[in-house]
Order: C-alpha cells, then structure tokens, then sequence
C-alpha cells in the first residue's frame, strides 16, 4: 500500500463507548498540522491513566522530527477529533535505538524501525485499534528495502499491548528496567528470517516472575503469546529452533 501524509486510509463507523451509538470516523496519515491533536490526545489520556509507568510519553520535538521525515504517525478522527494514533520511526536515532539492548552491531542497528507512540481514548478501546494501525505501519516500512527489523518496548503490566505486538509477530526477547527504571519487555521481529520457536514445547509463566523469565531468556526462549486466569498475565515462552 503506498501511503502518502494526509491520505485518507479507511473511512466507516465505529461505535463510541459513551454513548453506544455508531460514529462516523477516518483512518489517515498524519502530518505537522496533527501536531496539536497528537499532544492533546496523549496528555488527555495520560492524566486519567491510573498506571503511569505503563507509557513512554513521546516529545514534541520527536513528533516533529517523525513529521519531518522520520517515520510515519496513523490517526482516527472523529467529527475533527482525534480519538486514536500510531507512529513508527524509520529513521532511529542511537541513543534510543532499542536494538541496543540486544547488543546489535552498528550496521544492523541502520535496519531498525522502532513502533513509538500508541494511543486510543478510553471511548474506543476493544476496536483492536493499536493492531490495525500498528500492522498498517508495520506493512508499509518492511516494504523499505534498508529495514530488516521492527522493535518496540512494552510493560509487562499492559496486557492490551503485549497482545497486539504479539499477534505482529514480535517476539519478547529481553526483560529489563529501562527509561524512568521501568519494567519493559523488548520485542521484535525479524522481517527477513523470522525466529522459528518450538511451540510444541511451551513454558507458561507469570509476567511478574522475573527472574524466571530472565532466565528463559538467557536460554534462548522468546515470548509469543499472553492468556489471562485468576492469578493474572501469564506469558507462553518457547525455545528458538
Ligand atoms: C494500549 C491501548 C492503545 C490499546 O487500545 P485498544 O487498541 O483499543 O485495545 P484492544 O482493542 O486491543 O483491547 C483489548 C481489550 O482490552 C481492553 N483495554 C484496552 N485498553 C485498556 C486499558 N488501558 N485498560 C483496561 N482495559 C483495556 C479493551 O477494552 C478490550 O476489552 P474487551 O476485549 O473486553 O473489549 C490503549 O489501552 C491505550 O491507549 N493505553 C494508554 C497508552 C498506552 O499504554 N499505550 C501503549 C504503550 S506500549
């Protein structure tokens, strides 16, 4: 799919949470005039989000630069008001590139493209709107021939996004404190030669078992998909072939 900034995606309706009845809605590239409704959105919903550390603000200097050419940002309005959005750098600086953490070398490190901000108001959430826009953004830069992976990071905590990055087919391959000494899990996914798991043989273990999970992991497991049950997240590991 060719995407050029400002072009409409999708357009159709979509029911609101508030009132329960259907809305009509755009799907479309973002550009420099979104800017505004991009950082309202995000402090909008960072105010009532009652987890803070489930979610890395984005800049407004890093939404500029991604504007002016650094990647790529999908929002959904509603009667001119932005209810959802979606970005992905293409362009990564070093000191935020994630496949840092995996000790990537200096030349693999040109071949990331990193998913950044994702947003939905509580009003539309249960819309699958982070996997639509984030699989949308996902298709379009693997079709760059310099980008071999797709990274990003996620909390153990936030279940909606560990199952969307998941279901793309990015894969848990690190459990760390990063930014404000948070709790995060580093994904990705190989676009070139994707990691082949033996899911015949998984290991089930809770999200908040660390150590456990560190320990899988320095085993050359790799986390590919999340349930929950009375006790909570469990995440289903298994070992790469
Ligand atoms: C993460 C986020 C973008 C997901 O939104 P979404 O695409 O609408 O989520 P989904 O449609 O996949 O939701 C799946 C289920 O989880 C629920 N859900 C989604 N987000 C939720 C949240 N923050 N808190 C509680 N439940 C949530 C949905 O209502 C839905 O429930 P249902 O199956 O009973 O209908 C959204 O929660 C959000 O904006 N969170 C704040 C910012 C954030 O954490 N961004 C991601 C950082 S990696």
């Amino acid at each position: 799919m060719k995407v050029i900034a400002g072009e409409v995606l999708e357009k159709g309706s979509i029911s609101i949470k508030s009132d329960n009845n259907q809305h009509d809605y755009i799907l479309r590239v973002l550009d420099i005039n979104d800017l505004s409704a991009v950082m309202n959105l995000q402090s909008r919903l960072i105010d009532i989000m009652e987890q803070k550390e489930l979610y890395v603000p984005i800049t407004e200097e890093e939404m500029v630069q991604l504007f002016e050419g650094a990647g790529e940002a999908l929002g959904l309005y509603i009667d001119n008001k932005l209810y959802a959005a979606c970005s992905l750098l293409s362009q990564v600086p070093y000191e935020s590139n994630m496949a840092r953490e995996l000790n990537f070398s200096e030349e693999e490190l040109f071949r990331v493209a990193q998913l950044e901000l994702s947003l939905v108001d509580p009003d539309l959430r249960g819309h699958k709107l982070q996997y639509r826009m984030a699989g949308i953004l996902a298709n379009r830069v693997r079709n760059k021939a310099e980008i071999r992976y797709l990274f990003t990071t996620v909390s153990p905590h936030n279940y909606p996004s560990i199952e969307t990055v998941t279901s793309m087919g990015l894969y848990i391959a690190k459990l760390s404190k990063m930014y404000f000494d948070w709790d995060r899990y580093v994904v990705y996914r190989d676009f070139i030669n994707p990691v082949q798991l033996d899911t015949a043989n998984t290991v089930i273990v809770a999200n908040t078992s660390f150590e456990e999970q560190q320990e899988l992991l320095k085993n050359d497991y790799r986390g590919y998909s999340q349930f929950k049950d009375q006790d909570g997240i469990k995440i289903m590991y298994a070992r790469k072939l």
